[in-house]
């Protein structure tokens, strides 16, 4: 089972929207997808409520600890049997125990950062969390991060480069901010659901992450790079050039073909 957390303690960077997508693509391509929402907000349930009958399914599972627990038990049974694919939803703030029991779970960890100097700033703590306290192993956990919201004018914009290229971490892609993700979620879609030709930048920015969750090495390397600052348009462009559909001949890819 390809199973994938979406994590930043930081609340807002955009995991939920990222999750939804995610669960929305595999679906599409006939995965049997569950989303396990470890927030209690519910948002990707939420979600899930307003998806429209056509749409294929997805499995919803609320994995919300209950008030006062550190961690949840039995969570298996939430997941049915047969799930391909796993998207974990977490939700902000998550420490301690309940990080650990994510990680534990995951074999793909994905952290949507915004560029903003808050968010870098508790990026940064988190990710040192993420090894030192949910046990995440540089060698056998696979972890990403995705730049979320991005705007060719904003601010922090050289301030995310210089961390992204401090992290030793994959960078995969930078995601634009859009209001195609906001219209996708009020309709309990993802992008790849909506009508190709409307949102096709939105794709293209998800291709990076499709493949590196496919297990192909198609992103920046930052440790490769040492010192020197990564320019954020060149990496866009890095991951839009080799974003090419069509080229895809992934085993994942030929299951969605069939
Ligand atoms: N790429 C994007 N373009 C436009 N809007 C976005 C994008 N990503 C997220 N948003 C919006 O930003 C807000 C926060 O996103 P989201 O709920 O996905 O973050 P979150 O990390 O799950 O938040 P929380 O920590 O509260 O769970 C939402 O209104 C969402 O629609
Ligand atoms: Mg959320």
């Amino acid at each position: 089972m390809l199973s994938i957390l979406v994590i930043n303690s930081k609340g807002g960077s955009g995991k939920t929207t990222l999750s939804t997508n995610l669960a929305s693509y595999y679906a599409s391509r006939k995965f049997r997808t569950t989303i396990l929402d470890y927030d209690p907000q519910g948002s990707c349930l939420q979600w899930l409520r307003v998806r429209p009958g056509h749409a294929c399914t997805i499995h919803g599972a609320n994995a919300a600890p209950p008030k006062g627990a550190s961690t949840l038990h039995n969570l298996q049974k939430w997941v049915p049997v047969g799930t391909e694919v796993l998207v974990i939803d977490a939700p902000s703030g998550t420490r301690g125990l309940l990080l650990q029991e994510m990680v534990r779970r995951s074999n793909y960890i994905v952290v949507p950062v915004v560029p903003s100097p808050i968010d870098i700033h508790a990026t940064a703590d988190f990710i040192k969390d993420l090894f030192h306290i949910g046990g995440a192993s540089p060698n056998k956990t696979k972890i990403a991060v995705v730049a979320n919201r991005l705007r060719s004018n904003s601010p922090s914009r050289e301030a995310l480069e210089c961390f992204l290229s401090s992290l030793k971490l994959p960078y995969l892609t930078s995601i634009s901010d859009s209001d195609n993700y906001l219209r996708a979620a009020g309709k309990g879609l993802g992008v790849f659901e909506m009508d190709e030709a409307d949102t096709f930048a939105e794709r293209q920015e998800y291709l990076p992450i499709l493949k590196w969750l496919d297990g192909q090495d198609i992103y920046c390397q930052m440790s490769d790079v040492d010192s020197k600052i990564v320019n954020m348009e060149e990496s866009r462009k890095f991951a839009l050039q080799r974003a090419n559909v069509k080229a895809w001949h992934s085993p994942i890819l030929r299951k969605a073909e069939r």
